[in-house]
C-alpha cells in the first residue's frame, strides 16, 4: 500500500516554526531541535513550504535556487540532517516544488534580462512585445492573483509575464530545457531521501499564448465550472498532464515511488485527473477550506470527495488550515454570513479582527470537533502547524509590518496572508515564547503565551494532548478506505463506521443529540452522560 494514501501530513512553514539562531526567522535546525516533538505528535510525514534561497517576495514561493537551502534556513547539510532524523523517527519528508515561476533573481531570469529579444534566455519565460504603437501598453489587461497588472516591463521595452508578484516571473513549460531542469531538481531531492513533492499552482503551468490575447474580461473563472473544461487560457489545461506523465516516471525510478499532491485550484469534477496514478498521485481538495460549519455542507463535501478519489484510484486528502488562509479555528467563530465569502473575511482581517466579533471559544470547540471529524475519515489529513495548539488568526499586525505582497499589491484591499504565518510559541515567555533566542520576524501577540507548548504539554484539556490522543488512536484504528454512513446521519448529525467497529460521530449544534450505542474512546470536548452536546464530535468503538 502506499504510504501516503492515508498519511498524516503535518505542513511546517519553515520561517516561522522554530528558529535556532536568533535571528528571528526558523531555520532547518529549528526544525532539527523539535523532531522529538513532532514524533510524539504521532504525524506520518511532515511538509515543509519552500525553504530555497529567496529575497522572499512572497514568502519563499519565489525561488531563487532550486536546489539549495538559504543560507539564513541552514544547509544542504542541516537538510539531510533534518531527514535523517525524521526517517529514524518514521516521519516521511515532502519538500514544496514551485514550477509555475522562479524567483526574478534565478540566474535564468538574470540572464533573460541581459539577453536581447527573442534569445533563448528568454525563451525560458514569457516575454511579449506590447501594445500601442511604441509599445507601451502590456501585451493584455490581465490581472495578477496578488492584484496588479499581470505584466511588468524591462528596459528594453518588452513585458514579461507575471500571474502572481512581479518578482515571480512565469516559466515556459513549452520550453525542454525548462522541463528538464525540473526533472534533474526532482531527481536531486529524491536522491537526498526526499519521500515527496507538493507542487505549488500544479494548475497554471500549460498556457495557451496564442495572440491576441484574450481579454480578462471574458476570462470566466474555471473554478465555478462556467467553461468547457480545459479551455481557460492560463489555468487547469489538458497540456499540464503532459508534465505530470514525465515527472511519474521520476518519481516511478524510486523504490517506494515519490509521492506527489497537486496544489490546484480548479473545478472539483477536474481534480481526478491531477490524482491520476499516471500523474501526480493525489491533489489538494480544499472545499473544507471554504465551508461553513455546517453538517449539509460537510456532508456534500465528505461524499463527493471520496467518490471521486475512488473513481481515480487515489485516496483523498482532508485539509481544515493552510499558510494562504485564515485559520479554522477562527473562520469557525465568526457569524457564518461573514466569513462564507472572501469579501467578508478580508474585511475581518482588514478590521484588524474586530467586526464582526470573533468568538474564540466556539470558534476553537468546532476547530477540536472538526479535526476528530476528518481524521476519522478515510483518506490522508494535512495539518498546519500551530492548530495542534488551536491557534487563532492573527489579525492586528501592524500595516506597516506586513511581508505578504497581497497587501501592497492590492493597495492595501487585502490584509494578507501574515496572520497565520505568526511564528509559533513553545514557551509561556521568553523574547519569542521560545520560538528562538530573539525577537521574531512577525509580532506574536500576549495571547500566544497560554497556547505555547509548554503550557499545554502536560494539560489533558489541552488542544494539543487532543491531537496526541487522536493521531495515537488513529493509526491503531485506520483501516481500508471505506466508510459507511449510519442512519442517524441528518441535517445536523453526521454519524459514519470505518471498518472494525471504528464509528465517528459529530453534532454540529444547536442542541445536545443522543450519543449512539458503542464505547467512547474520545471526544472532543468532556462529555458526561448519554447527550453528545452541540458543536462536539465523539469517536466509539462498536460494542
Ligand atoms: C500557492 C502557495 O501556497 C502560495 O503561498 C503562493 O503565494 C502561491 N502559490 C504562488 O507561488
Amino acid at each position: 500500500m502506499d504510504w501516503w494514501r492515508q498519511a498524516v501530513v503535518y505542513q511546517i512553514y519553515p520561517r516561522s516554526f522554530a528558529d535556532s539562531d536568533g535571528d528571528g526567522v526558523g531555520d532547518l535546525r529549528g526544525v532539527i531541535s523539535r523532531i522529538p516533538y513532532l514524533a510524539a505528535l504521532g504525524i506520518d510525514a511532515v511538509w515543509l513550504s519552500p525553504f530555497y534561497p529567496s529575497a522572499l517576495a512572497d514568502g519563499g514561493y519565489d525561488v531563487d535556487d532550486y536546489r539549495d537551502v538559504d543560507p539564513q534556513l541552514g544547509t544542504l547539510a542541516d537538510f539531510d540532517e533534518m531527514t535523517a532524523g525524521l526517517h529514524a523517527r518514521r516521519i516521511r519528508v515532502i519538500v514544496d516544488i514551485v514550477p509555475n515561476h522562479t524567483s526574478n533573481r534565478h540566474p535564468w531570469f538574470r540572464e533573460a534580462l541581459e539577453a536581447p529579444k527573442g534569445s533563448p534566455a528568454r525563451n525560458r519565460y514569457i516575454f511579449r512585445d506590447g501594445l500601442g504603437p511604441d509599445g507601451a501598453q502590456p501585451p493584455s489587461d490581465w490581472v495578477s492573483l496578488f492584484g496588479g497588472p499581470a505584466w511588468a516591463r524591462v528596459p528594453d521595452g518588452q513585458w514579461y509575464l507575471h500571474l502572481f508578484a512581479a518578482e515571480q516571473p512565469d516559466l515556459n513549460w513549452e520550453n525542454r530545457e525548462v522541463r528538464d531542469d525540473f526533472t534533474t531538481t526532482l531527481r536531486f531531492w529524491s536522491d537526498r531521501g526526499v519521500d515527496g513533492f507538493r507542487v505549488d499552482v500544479a494548475h497554471g503551468l500549460a498556457k495557451n499564448l496564442v495572440e491576441p490575447l484574450e481579454p480578462q474580461a471574458g476570462m470566466k473563472d474555471p473554478i465555478d465550472g462556467a467553461l468547457p473544461p480545459g479551455t481557460h487560457p492560463l489555468w487547469d489545461r489538458d497540456a499540464v498532464h503532459d508534465i505530470y506523465a514525465e515527472w511519474r516516471q521520476v518519481f516511478n525510478e524510486y523504490d517506494p515511488p515519490r509521492a506527489g499532491v497537486a496544489e490546484a485550484w480548479v473545478h472539483p469534477s477536474r481534480r481526478p485527473k491531477y490524482a491520476s496514478p499516471d500523474g501526480l498521485g493525489q491533489a489538494f481538495n480544499f472545499d473544507l477550506l471554504e465551508a461553513n460549519w455546517n453538517a449539509g455542507e460537510f456532508l456534500r463535501i465528505i461524499t463527493d470527495n471520496l467518490s471521486d478519489a475512488q473513481r481515480q484510484g487515489s485516496s483523498t486528502t482532508w485539509v481544515l488550515s493552510n499558510h494562504d488562509g485564515v485559520r479554522h479555528a477562527t473562520r469557525y467563530g465568526l457569524p457564518p454570513e461573514e466569513y462564507r465569502s472572501r469579501d467578508n473575511a478580508r474585511k475581518w482581517l482588514l478590521s484588524g479582527g474586530t467586526s464582526p466579533r470573533l468568538e474564540r471559544g466556539p470558534g476553537l470547540r468546532r476547530a477540536r470537533a472538526a479535526l476528530l471529524l476528518v481524521l476519522a475519515l478515510p483518506g490522508s489529513a494535512y495539518l498546519y502547524q500551530g492548530e495542534e495548539l488551536g491557534l487563532h488568526e492573527v489579525p492586528d499586525i501592524p500595516f506597516e509590518l506586513v511581508q505578504d505582497p497581497a497587501h501592497a499589491r492590492s493597495r492595501g484591499a487585502e490584509k494578507g496572508r501574515d496572520g497565520c504565518r505568526v511564528p509559533l510559541p513553545w514557551t509561556p515567555g521568553g523574547p519569542s515564547f521560545g520560538f528562538g533566542p530573539g525577537a521574531a520576524h512577525l509580532p506574536q501577540p500576549a495571547w500566544f503565551g497560554p497556547l505555547s507548548v509548554e503550557a499545554q504539554d502536560r494539560d489533558p484539556a489541552s488542544t494539543l494532548v487532543l491531537y496526541r490522543q487522536a493521531l495515537s488512536w488513529r493509526h491503531k484504528l485506520q483501516t481500508a478506505e471505506s466508510m459507511d454512513w449510519m442512519p442517524s446521519t441528518n441535517g445536523q448529525v453526521l454519524h459514519f463506521a470505518r471498518p472494525g467497529g471504528w464509528r465517528c460521530v459529530t453534532n454540529f449544534g444547536p442542541g445536545p443529540v443522543p450519543l449512539p450505542n458503542g464505547t467512547v474512546i474520545l471526544t472532543s470536548v468532556p462529555v458526561e452522560g448519554n447527550q453528545l452536546p452541540a458543536d462536539t464530535t465523539a469517536w466509539l468503538l462498536s460494542s
